[in-house]
């Protein structure tokens, strides 16, 4: 089998009737950030199965609009915590989160490749994804400073990534509902988040079922509560591509209500530049700070159109890689909280590269942009399409024939012409 068969052979193995998860076992469900670049993925080779995606992913939204973070289709002994323990009452159900906001670029991205045959799939889609930006701005921004809120780790995409340490340790570790995890049956232990962290994971959804899952009481009363960078970044790109949608397929008063919340929240994503460590840092909405510790999702204020500060950023992936590190590892290597092979503390994820060197490309750097491509295809040619790599060694780490990856190496071929 030729390289771009293997990864549509994945997408195919993985697809469970018009949805595809992310790994057999590991994630028996649709996850809701990985859907949307599998969509493009499909999108290389069947646009029909590429709209499915996405249509499957917005039978999961809530009527105030929140596109939620897993939609438990059937249902599955091999994930915790599966649909009781989130208690919510709606068929399919759903978990009460979001995840990074990646789906407006994914439909734009698919019409654009589609052209006229994509239209009026594009057209029956775009009220919910106003619906579900509105969802952003009301839920997780009540005082509109320009920065949405995550209330919970798991929304940022990046689970355990040590720009929430602290924040974290302010939620207490006893939880009301029994932990049995599944993860750690399937995957070595040493490669995913630790106990502690689990606990306090378990922590939050306990609090929300148990605030009903009222947004505004969830906000009121989450003892996490952070602006991270990466979702506000892949926001704010999906606010952009949003407005593309609606100027075809919108109000007047829609596209101005989007542009204005793109002016504003270019601005405030700009602010969370620090010129001490040179790097865009989430901020700590309760400890009012930002936090000092960079990871790739600093990188991606270049996605959402930001590139003031690309020479730095680009300076410092460039370095990174003469020394030998595979690009771009999920936690800056020199940070003592770096671990080349747990989960989002230092192994590299193909979807975050793609997001980087997309943003380098448009920044004019088209390098530097190769360069991320480039180590992406080595790390999947040589390991396999991996959940995760460890920028140390290459080595291909956590769940295999993993979804994501498959679709982003069928993207980046696509640009290598292979
Ligand atoms: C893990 C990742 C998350 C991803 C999910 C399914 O929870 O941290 O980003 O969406 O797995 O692949």
């Amino acid at each position: 089998m030729s390289r771009t068969e293997q990864a549509r052979a994945i997408l195919a193995a993985n697809d469970r009737g018009g949805y595809t998860v992310p790994t057999d076992r590991l994630y028996p469900f649709q996850w809701n950030w990985d859907s949307a670049f599998v969509a493009m993925g499909w999108a290389t080779f069947d646009a029909d199965r590429a709209w499915r995606e996405l249509e499957r992913l917005l039978e999961g939204q809530w009527d105030d609009g929140l596109v939620p973070q897993i939609v438990f289709h059937a249902p599955s002994d091999d994930y915790f915590p599966g649909p009781d323990v989130w208690g919510i009452q709606r068929m399919p159900p759903t978990s009460g989160i979001p995840q990074p906001p990646v789906l407006a670029s994914a439909v734009r991205f698919l019409l654009e490749r589609q052209g006229e045959a994509g239209a009026e799939r594009a057209r029956a889609v775009y009220p919910k994804l106003v619906l579900n930006h509105r969802w952003w701005e009301e839920a997780r921004d009540p005082q509109r400073s320009g920065l949405v809120a995550t209330l919970h780790p798991w929304e940022t995409g990046m689970d355990n990534s040590p720009a929430w340490d602290i924040a974290l340790e302010r939620v207490p570790a006893e939880t009301r509902t029994e932990i049995r995890r599944r993860d750690t049956g399937h995957v070595d232990a040493a490669f995913r988040p630790r106990g502690i962290e689990y606990q306090r994971f378990i922590h939050l959804v306990d609090l929300f079922r148990e605030a009903g899952w009222d947004a505004q009481r969830m906000f009121a009363q989450s003892p996490f509560k952070v602006a991270d960078v990466g979702t506000n970044a892949i926001l704010l790109r999906a606010e952009r591509d949003l407005l593309a949608l609606a100027e075809r397929f919108g109000s007047a008063a829609e596209c101005a209500a989007i542009a204005a919340r793109i002016a504003h929240k270019t601005v405030v994503l700009s602010g969370l530049w620090d010129e001490a460590l040179r790097h865009y840092l989430s901020r700590d909405l309760i400890g009012g700070t930002l936090i000092p510790v960079r990871t790739s999702a600093g990188f991606l204020p270049l996605f959402a159109g930001l590139h003031e500060h690309a020479g730095a950023l680009a300076a410092r992936l460039n370095g990174w890689a003469s020394r030998g590190l595979a690009l771009v590892p999920s936690t800056d290597p020199d940070a003592p909280s770096f671990e080349p092979q747990r989960y989002w503390r230092g192994p590299v994820w193909a979807v975050v590269n793609w997001m980087i060197a997309t943003g380098l490309a448009e920044a004019g750097d088209p390098q530097t942009a190769a360069l991320v491509r480039s180590e992406t295809r080595r790390l999947i040619g040589q390991a396999g399409f991996s959940e995760y790599f460890n920028p140390v060694d290459g080595a291909g780490i956590g769940g295999g024939a993993f979804s994501w990856t498959a679709a982003i190496d069928l993207l980046l071929g696509e640009d290598q012409g292979a």
